[in-house]
């Protein structure tokens, strides 16, 4: 098999390319594999059984595992079905360190009828060395404001903010302030819903770019190379295009790695990333937003103003014409009434 190269992407089964790779010789690893819960996927088959899918993991795990430094960090993102089961396997099996299990929190999950909708993503953090790994803590991009300093006016708070901090909440811009903080360990980013700017359009798992930005930014060096082995959309890959990191990733799917070659394409290192860094400033809170009433009532308002309009420009022409109104008295309304 070819030499495996930074900065590409290839459309290969990753464990077949990870066995290719070096030992020891990338610093970052995301991987956010099927989650074996039926998604279509164009060519994954993401229903298999239990026991196989927790041994191909295992396999791809153990490549992770040697193909990362020894100072590397790995983060694994993973849905509630396997979660506990692949942390077991890769501190067990792989002899990984987890440093944090963070909740990544969203909005705009697909509604279920008969079960809780989906609004969270296990962010599993593993470094392969309890003692020796980069966390670019001081990175003010990475830093967040503290309630010291955002609520409290307090003089103690440290000017430079702190790192990033769990919570049932229905909304969080309804939370009260500092409640559901950008630094608790429940992080707070939307999905990347269908209308988007962000949006990709030709991969249903897209992740925000914001979300990559605080892990790649936190766990590695420019110029460190950080490798996706599910490339999917290639967030990861253009997140670390974009902060100056090189790049590396795999996909079974050769139309998934052909789109993605386009996205990359389009980025020149430096390039801000996608989407708000403080998504709970973009979105109104509820006591601001509209209520259906008042949507309803307003739309009779326009409807009412329009008809005038309408009426009026029906009276000049009748006007112009000199016709009789009673000569239009047999056609309808331009709107029903109501
Ligand atoms: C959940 S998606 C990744 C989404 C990605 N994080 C993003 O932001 O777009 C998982 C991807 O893994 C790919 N995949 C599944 N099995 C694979 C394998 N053995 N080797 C490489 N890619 C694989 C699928 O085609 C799919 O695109």
């Amino acid at each position: 098999m070819a030499k495996i190269e930074p900065n590409t992407v290839y459309a290969r089964d990753c464990v077949k390319g990870m066995k290719a790779m070096e030992a020891e010789s990338v610093h970052l690893v995301f991987a956010d594999p099927p989650f074996n819960i039926g998604y279509k996927y164009d060519v994954y088959d993401d229903e298999r059984a239990a026991g196989d899918y927790l041994k191909w993991c295992g396999d791809w795990i153990q490549q992770v595992s040697r193909v990362l430094r020894d100072d590397g960090a790995f983060w694994l993102a993973i849905g509630d079905e396997f979660a506990a089961e692949l942390k077991l396997l890769a501190q067990k099996e792989a002899g990984f360190h987890c440093r944090s299990w963070v909740i990544w929190y969203y909005t705009f999950g697909v509604n279920c009828k008969r079960s809780f909708s989906r609004s969270h993503t296990h962010l599993l953090y593993f470094v392969k060395n309890a003692r020796r790994f980069t966390f670019n803590a001081d990175d003010p991009e990475v830093r967040v404001p503290s309630a010291r300093q955002l609520v409290y006016g307090d003089g103690r708070a440290n000017p430079l903010g702190r790192l990033p901090d769990n919570t049932w909440i229905l909304r969080p811009q309804d939370a009260p302030e500092g409640g559901f903080a950008a630094g608790h360990d429940t992080w707070y980013f939307p999905r990347v819903a269908g209308t988007f700017k962000e949006r990709e359009g030709f991969h249903g798992c897209q992740m925000p770019e914001q979300l990559l930005g605080r892990i790649i930014r936190t766990c590695s060096r420019p110029d460190e190379i950080v490798l996706d082995p599910f490339g999917g959309s290639g967030t990861t890959l253009a997140v670390a295009k974009k902060l100056q990191r090189q790049w590396l990733g795999f996909d079974m799917s050769k139309e998934y790695v052909r789109h993605m070659n386009t996205r990359l394409a389009k980025i020149t290192p430096g390039d801000p990333l996608d989407g708000v860094a403080d998504p709970l400033a973009s979105a109104p809170k509820t006591k601001e937003g509209r209520r259906l009433d008042q949507v309803v009532s307003g739309k009779n308002e326009r409807e009412r103003a329009a008809r005038s309009k309408s009426e009026r420009a029906a009276a000049r022409l009748d006007r112009a014409s000199q016709k009789p109104k009673s000569s239009r008295k047999d056609q309808r309304p331009l709107f029903p009434l109501g």
